[in-house]
Order: structure tokens, then C-alpha cells, then sequence
């Protein structure tokens, strides 16, 4: 039987995280996530959470850091954060798995946010393509995101990407269908 992902190769994270995504006139950093981002990072998506955008945790409650660490940081094998160049603050991230274990282990899962003063400057874009680049690197042939909801306006960059809508989950977030995506890498 043929294992087509191989196994975490730290190096290889380490080394293709370091880019300079330019986006528009701004200029971001792009580093492996570490452990000085974590604060930021919970922050931030707590923010995203709190607002309803585009991920299953409850609005309505304080995203615990024990939950974000569990769902962002702990099942990673890879992730990844983008400051700005200007004054270093945390712009965006994403945060990469296999969506499967073992046979489907070969299809990668991958979160992206970007916060909202850095948006609608192609940050979003830069970040996605570039984490076909982490995720061939590591080893995986295809993106799958099993969660992408109908309003999301992530929905055009993805297609525009190249991803496929393979199928839809009815009445899965406040009885509203979530799309699955996926695209071969
Ligand atoms: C999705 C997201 C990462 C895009 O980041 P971004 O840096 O603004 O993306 P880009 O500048 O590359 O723009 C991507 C598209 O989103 C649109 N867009 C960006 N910000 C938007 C906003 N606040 N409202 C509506 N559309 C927006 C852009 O117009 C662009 O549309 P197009 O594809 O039709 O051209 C960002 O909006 C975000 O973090 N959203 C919340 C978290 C989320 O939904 N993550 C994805 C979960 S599936």
C-alpha cells in the first residue's frame, strides 16, 4: 500500500513560511506561526468568531482559549501568520491539516482568516495560494473545506481558485446548509 502524505517534516514548514506577501501598496511578513503569535491569534479569531464570520463556534459565547488551541494550533500541522510590515501587527493566518486520517490523509483541510482592517487588499487571495504551495510541500494533493457557508464572501475567491463546490450539508449552522469545497493541488 502506497502512503502518499509524508510525515510532519518541521523543516520544510519553517522554511516555506517565510514569504513577503504584498497585497496591493501593503506589505506583509509572512512567518511560521509561533508560540509569541498565540495571544494574537486567539484574539483575533475570537473577534471573527464573536461577529459570525464564517466558522461553526457559537457567537454568542467567549472562545475559550483551551477551544481555539484545540481547533487552530494543537491539530495543525502546519500554520502560518502574516504581520504587516509596517508595524507588525497580526494581519491574517491560516492553519493547515489532513482532513482525514490515513487514505484520506492525502487531502488537506486549511482555515484563513484575514482581520478586518487588513481586508479587501488581496491579503485573503495571497494567503490561499500560498498555502498550496505549504500544502504540496507537505506532501498533499488536494484542499478540501468542509465548512464555507452560503453568505460567506469567501465563497467568489474560492471558485475564482479554482475550487469546486462538491457538496452542500443542509441545515448544518442555525438550520443553513454549509458548501463543501475542493480542489485538486
Ligand atoms: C475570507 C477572507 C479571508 C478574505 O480576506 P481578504 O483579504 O479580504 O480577501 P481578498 O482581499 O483577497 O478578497 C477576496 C474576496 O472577498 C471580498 N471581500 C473581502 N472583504 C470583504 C468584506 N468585508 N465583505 C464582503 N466581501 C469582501 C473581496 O471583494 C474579494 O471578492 P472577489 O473574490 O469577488 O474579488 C476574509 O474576509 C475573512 O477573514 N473572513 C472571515 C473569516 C472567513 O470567512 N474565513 C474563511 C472561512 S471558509
Amino acid at each position: 500500500m502506497s502512503v502518499k502524505r509524508t510525515a510532519r517534516q518541521p523543516t520544510i514548514t519553517s522554511q516555506l513560511c517565510y514569504k513577503r506577501l504584498v497585497a496591493d501598496a501593503d506589505s506583509y511578513d509572512l512567518l511560521p506561526t509561533a508560540p509569541s503569535d498565540h495571544a494574537d491569534l486567539h484574539a483575533a479569531f475570537a473577534t471573527i468568531v464573536a461577529k459570525d464570520e464564517g466558522y461553526p463556534q457559537f457567537p454568542g459565547a467567549p472562545l475559550m482559549w483551551e477551544d481555539f488551541e484545540a481547533y487552530w494550533l494543537r491539530s495543525a500541522t502546519v500554520g502560518c501568520v502574516a504581520r504587516a510590515k509596517a508595524d507588525g501587527a497580526l494581519a491574517g493566518a491560516f492553519t493547515m491539516k489532513p482532513n482525514g486520517v490515513g487514505r484520506a490523509g492525502h487531502v488537506a483541510n486549511a482555515g484563513y482568516f484575514v482581520v478586518d482592517s487588513h481586508r479587501g487588499v488581496g491579503l485573503g487571495e495571497r494567503l490561499v495560494l500560498h498555502s498550496f504551495e505549504v500544502a504540496r510541500a507537505h506532501g498533499f494533493d488536494a484542499m478540501q473545506y468542509n465548512f464555507v457557508f452560503a453568505d460567506n464572501p469567501a465563497r467568489r475567491l474560492y471558485e475564482r481558485l479554482g475550487f469546486r463546490v462538491v457538496g452542500e450539508v443542509p441545515a448544518v449552522i442555525d438550520g443553513k446548509p454549509v458548501f463543501i469545497y475542493w480542489r485538486k493541488l
